[in-house]
């Protein structure tokens, strides 16, 4: 399972160290979470930090934008080094152009919705997109818990890719950490946003990261020896 942590929840104090950690620790993407203070009620920062972090790293960067008519950043990112657009549908009543705008300009297409945004709305687009993020927690804060509802979301929206063939990634986002990374990889997720479950005060982030491979590796493990246990 992939992994993309949000630097919401880094000591922004040294963010250039907390990076390079999650690097060296064997991270696959960085996640910017965009916040506008109108799509969502709180404010994070911008194209200059992403382009400040795009500095400290060689992983891809996905921005995450949690904003009304994102089209209006999308060159700003692009310009920041960003590889990947994540854009909420419900911010993008013309969602087909937006996918093509992001197109042209070469950059990775991602689409997400909040936890209650019917999947349907999603479903026509999805033959057109890199990546689907389903929102595990209302967006807007980190440190915030699973809703275990999610868990269904994220098999329907398996099978929805599974039924057109789409090599999308199926990612998710939100209260995803030792307790529940198992569930959602389960359900058919291939690469989990973290926050806080990499960057806290409580362990280094080489231990965050280490504790969520190993929770990870250890469901498969029991799974397998469900398995074995069953064929006996
Ligand atoms: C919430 C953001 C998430 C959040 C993840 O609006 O989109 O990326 O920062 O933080 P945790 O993993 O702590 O829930
Ligand atoms: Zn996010």
């Amino acid at each position: 399972m992939k992994l993309s942590p949000s630097i919401y929840t880094a000591d922004f104090g040294r963010l250039g160290e907390q990076i390079r950690d999650a690097e060296a620790a064997g991270v696959d993407w960085i996640h910017l979470d965009i916040m506008d203070g109108h799509f969502v009620p709180n404010i994070t920062f911008g194209p200059l930090i992403a382009a400040a972090v795009r500095r400290h790293t060689r992983l891809p960067c996905e921005a995450h934008l949690m904003m009304t008519e994102p089209e209006r950043y999308f060159e700003a990112f692009k310009q920041a080094g960003v590889s990947r657009l994540i854009v909420h549908v419900e911010t993008c009543p013309h969602l087909y152009s937006t996918i093509q705008q992001l197109r042209q300009m070469d950059l990775q297409v991602g689409i997400t919705l909040n936890p209650l945004t019917p999947l349907s709305l999603i479903e026509e687009a999805l033959p057109l997109v890199d990546l689907v993020l389903i929102m595990t927690v209302e967006p807007g804060f980190g440190g915030q818990k699973y809703i275990p509802a999610s868990t269904q979301r994220i098999a329907a929206m398996r099978r929805m890719l599974d039924r057109i063939g789409s090599a999308a990634e199926l990612e998710v986002d939100g209260g995803i950490n030792i307790h529940t990374i198992c569930e959602v990889r389960d359900a058919g997720a291939s690469i989990a946003v973290v926050g806080s479950a990499v960057f806290n005060d409580k362990y280094s982030v080489a231990e965050s990261v280490k504790m969520l491979r190993a929770a990870a590796q250890q469901c498969l493990a029991d799974e397998a020896d469900e398995v074995r246990a069953s064929d006996e």
